[in-house]
């Protein structure tokens, strides 16, 4: 190859405008959202970072698909077409729809975990998390220690430790229902986990009889990172080392929201028949009958297509490459960012750029407001909002200050992270004057999508 530009391997058929807002006119929206970018409109967003789920644009082999759906209600093409996408690269028995990742992750845990267990997992994700604490069971993190270390590189930050997790296995015999490993490590700064790593767990799961499920959401990305970083892997394809990945698992979880390219969708698969028959009880009372699970025949078309496009090399070469692009331009910038530059989002490191802004004035979310009031970009935290909050009402700081920056699939293009760059060099410059925020309302759990705030200093920006 003797160009080196990486292009977005697409054309565009459609477009859709995006606005912006002066300034004044954004520094309103935030007043009237209570400094809650999730209550900001979207029309007033110029370019929405806010979350890479379900907010991807859809192929033009995806929009034929759905006209091909089949809505009837039960046993329909679409959802065997569905089936047969997901067990060509999980390989698993069941495969049960669902709405989305969450309802996936309610089923499983409503029907495996029982309240005072424990449910280890690299770390898990906020809606993880709390339908585990829902079931009054225990979300145990086991990030590896490097995954701790925002600023340390290391290829695999995402892996789950592995001494940690055999003790956990040992101390708490029969009181661990199931063991989970989320690739990419979303909430751990979108770092892969390795298929050493899957391997290594798996096989401690089952020495432990313990069924061993992965999160899936972002499984082609992860098996892009495991071609790209880890040794013997370099000579296969995504869709060969996603299938190794599912071949450790006993089940996983999707929120075909991210590498399904769906809009809409998710689902649960496993092979023990027991566990997936209770599952598909529980669907039929909460999601629909199992061969919809709450999602139309149009639906399951469009994420049985998404699932192979997420596994295109051109297309994950693009994808992975954009966000390292920008990574580059911020450590260039002295940006201080998670590295090395994860999968779908580029995580900046609001405890070491606003060093003065204390935890409970919230950095991460102060730096999210603005990156929104300067460049109308939405963002999402990953901070002591989301996870401040402890079970028993009491607050912790979180182990990091994250603004986590996640990208649409094949939505944006080469001038938009350019002007992304622009607005984080800018917004660099102005950090010493950049003031935190108090909290005025928060619910009890997931607060972070409701909670209101104002700036703690009268101005989120001094003279
Ligand atoms: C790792 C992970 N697990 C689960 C979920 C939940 O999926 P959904 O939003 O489809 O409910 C998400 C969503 O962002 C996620 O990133």
């Amino acid at each position: 190859m003797i160009f080196k530009t990486i292009i977005e391997p697409f054309r565009i058929k459609t477009v859709e405008p995006i606005h912006g807002r002066t300034r004044s006119e954004r520094e309103a929206a935030l007043e009237a959202a209570g400094y809650n970018l999730f209550l900001i409109k979207a029309e007033d967003v110029l370019i929405d970072l806010l979350t890479d789920s379900g907010t991807g644009a859809m192929s033009s082999d995806q929009w034929a698909g759905m006209m091909r759906g089949d809505e009837s209600y039960a046993g329909a093409r679409s959802f065997y077409r569905f089936e047969a996408a997901v067990q060509e690269i999980t390989g698993f028995k069941h495969v049960i729809p669902t709405h989305q990742g969450r309802a996936a992750e309610r089923i499983l845990f409503g029907t495996a975990v029982k309240p005072g267990e424990v449910v280890p997992n690299n770390t898990h994700f906020d809606t993880t998390r709390a339908n585990v604490e829902y079931r009054s069971a225990i979300a145990l993190d086991l990030p590896c220690p490097e995954g701790r270390q925002p600023q340390e590189y290391h290829s695999f930050k995402g892996n789950i430790d592995l001494t940690a997790l055999e003790r956990v296995l040992l101390e708490k015999p029969g009181q661990v229902p199931l063991a989970m490993i989320t690739v990419t490590n979303n909430s751990g700064g979108g770092q892969p986990v390795s298929m050493a790593n899957i391997r290594a767990a798996s096989e401690m799961c089952h020495r432990f009889g313990v069924p061993f499920f992965l999160d899936a959401c972002r499984f082609a990305e992860n098996a892009w990172f495991i071609k790209l970083r880890e040794e013997g892997y370099a000579d296969s394809t995504p869709l060969a080392i996603a299938q190794e990945m599912f071949s450790y698992a006993d089940g996983c979880t999707m929120s075909a929201k991210k590498d399904g390219m769906a809009n809409i969708g998710g689902f649960l698969a496993m092979n023990d028949d027991d566990l997936a028959q209770r599952c598909k009880n529980l669907l039929i009372l909460t999601e629909g009958f199992p061969t919809y699970g709450g999602l139309a025949g149009y639906d399951l078309e469009a994420i049985a297509v998404g699932l192979k496009e997420a596994l295109d090399e051109d297309y994950l070469r693009y994808r992975i490459r954009s966000v390292e692009y920008l990574g580059e331009i911020c450590m260039h910038n002295d940006i201080p960012i998670v590295l090395p530059t994860g999968g779908h989002a580029l995580y900046l490191d609001a405890k070491a750029l606003l060093p003065h802004i204390p935890w409970n004035e919230y950095p991460a979310w102060a730096l999210s407001l603005v990156l929104y009031l300067e460049g109308g970009v939405r963002s999402v935290c990953i901070d002591s909002v989301m996870f401040g909050r402890q079970p028993d009402g009491s607050e912790q700081p979180a182990a990091n200050e994250l603004v986590r920056l996640a990208f649409p699939r094949r939505v944006y293009t080469q001038s938009h992270f350019d002007y992304l760059a622009e607005v984080l060099v800018h917004t660099k410059g102005l950090a010493p004057r950049l003031r935190g925020v108090r909290m005025t309302y928060g619910p009890p759990v997931l607060r972070h999508f409701t909670a209101r705030f104002e700036p703690a200093y009268g101005q989120l920006i001094v003279d």
